[in-house]
């Protein structure tokens, strides 16, 4: 596998006396497509250009294989950039623009010729090769700019948001695109984006990032399913967050009293204690809601009533909005899944029962 580890060991960054990076310390593996995930403001792109060497952190290393990179400038450093903003040489074709990292480092014409056209057929661009920038869409002008950020063959790949300016479908596409050049190149991606859809659909690892520091690094389903705290629970999708009281433990399951909704089953792998205030989240797809009793899971499975507060029809899938003792559910329900006569039915301003097991909820948050 090409491309190198990158270690930043507790970096930290202040602009003035505000402090964009607290303690950020991430070990990403060579080949590994990694994503910074977070809202705007939280830090990403300061991290990034720490990493391509723009800036200089105010404490900690970088290190690629084991090697500090902190004294090395940006051109040393084997590492490339690709921005929102493609950057590309207006005046330059697409063959020129891909060329000029080439050019600058006075490599022959046959290398060149041969080298161009191997990263534009790469990013599938071989017939627009004389056109120039503006000639071209955003999602083209993304590629050129991709294919000239790898054709120094850097060791690791720095994307800040290549695809904020495309529009929703051409989002979807690049993200294949990238998927598929990522895997051509072998190196090391990481992946800078405050959109968690499309850090989750293309990324090995994501870190999660909120006020200058980590939250939580783990693989998509580990951040989905198992969120290290509310921050990332509400972050990534969709969720239910409910508070309650542990009344009694034992039988594989907790009893938490909710306020307004009453006594919940809870199965959580942490340890569970009477008196402990706990905070749980139930994914959308866990929730089943139906007019009919009988449809919702008997044993040991919670079963509320609540109210249809509102119905969004998205295509494959319908959301419900369903409140019951105080609380809003957010139900989702993919369509070709209905249970048989069940939640088709459903209706706004229905009474509905409203169900799920007690191990589909997580808890994310114990306190004594
Ligand atoms: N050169 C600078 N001088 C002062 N403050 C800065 C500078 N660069 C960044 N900041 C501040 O540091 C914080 C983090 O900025 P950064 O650009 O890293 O955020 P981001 O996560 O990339 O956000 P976005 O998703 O909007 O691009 C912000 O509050 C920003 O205002
Ligand atoms: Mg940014």
């Amino acid at each position: 596998m090409k491309g190198c580890r990158v270690d930043l060991r507790a970096i930290s960054k202040s602009f003035g006396t505000y402090q964009a990076l607290k303690d950020v310390s991430l070990s990403i593996q060579k080949g590994e497509f990694f994503s910074l995930l977070g809202p705007s403001g939280c830090g990403k792109t300061t991290l990034l250009r720490l990493i391509a060497g723009f800036d200089d952190p105010g404490a900690g290393d970088i290190l690629l294989d084991d090697s500090s990179i902190l004294a090395l400038p940006a051109n040393e450093r084997h590492v490339n950039t690709v921005f929102q903003s493609y950057a590309l040489f207006p005046h330059l074709s697409v063959f020129e623009n891909v060329a000029f990292p080439l050019r600058l480092r006075k490599k022959p014409s046959g290398f060149i010729r041969d080298e161009v056209a191997r990263y534009l057929s790469m990013v599938r661009l071989e017939e627009h090769r004389d056109k120039f920038p503006a000639q071209l869409s955003g999602g083209q002008k993304q590629r050129v700019a991709i294919a000239r950020a790898l054709i120094n063959e850097p060791a690791v790949l720095l994307l800040d948001e290549p695809l904020a300016a495309l529009d929703a479908k051409l989002r979807q596409h690049m993200l294949i695109e990238l998927d598929s050049i990522h895997d051509s190149v072998g190196i090391t991606f990481i992946y800078v984006t405050h959109d968690q859809q499309e850090a989750i659909s293309i990324s090995d690892r994501v870190a999660v990032m909120n006020e200058g520091a980590v939250l939580q690094v783990g693989t998509p389903q580990e951040i989905y399913e198992s969120p290290a705290d509310l921050f990332v629970a509400r972050f990534i999708g969709e969720t239910t967050i409910l508070v309650g009281t542990v009344v009694r433990t034992g039988g594989g399951a907790a009893e938490v009293n909710v306020p307004g909704l009453g006594p919940v089953a809870v199965q959580s792998a942490k340890a569970l204690a009477p008196g402990n205030t706990v905070t749980f989240t139930i994914r959308p797809e866990k929730l089943v809601a139906s007019r009919e009793k009988q449809d919702l899971p008997g044993n040991g499975g919670n079963c509320f009533q609540g109210v249809v507060e509102e119905i969004i029809y998205t295509g494959f899938l319908t959301k419900f909005f369903i409140k019951a003792g105080g609380t809003t559910f957010r139900v989702f329900r993919q369509h070709g899944n209905l249970p048989r006569g069940g939640d088709s039915a459903i209706a706004w301003r229905d009474t509905v029962y409203l169900g799920w097991q007690a191990g589909d909820a997580y808890v994310v948050e114990v306190k004594q």
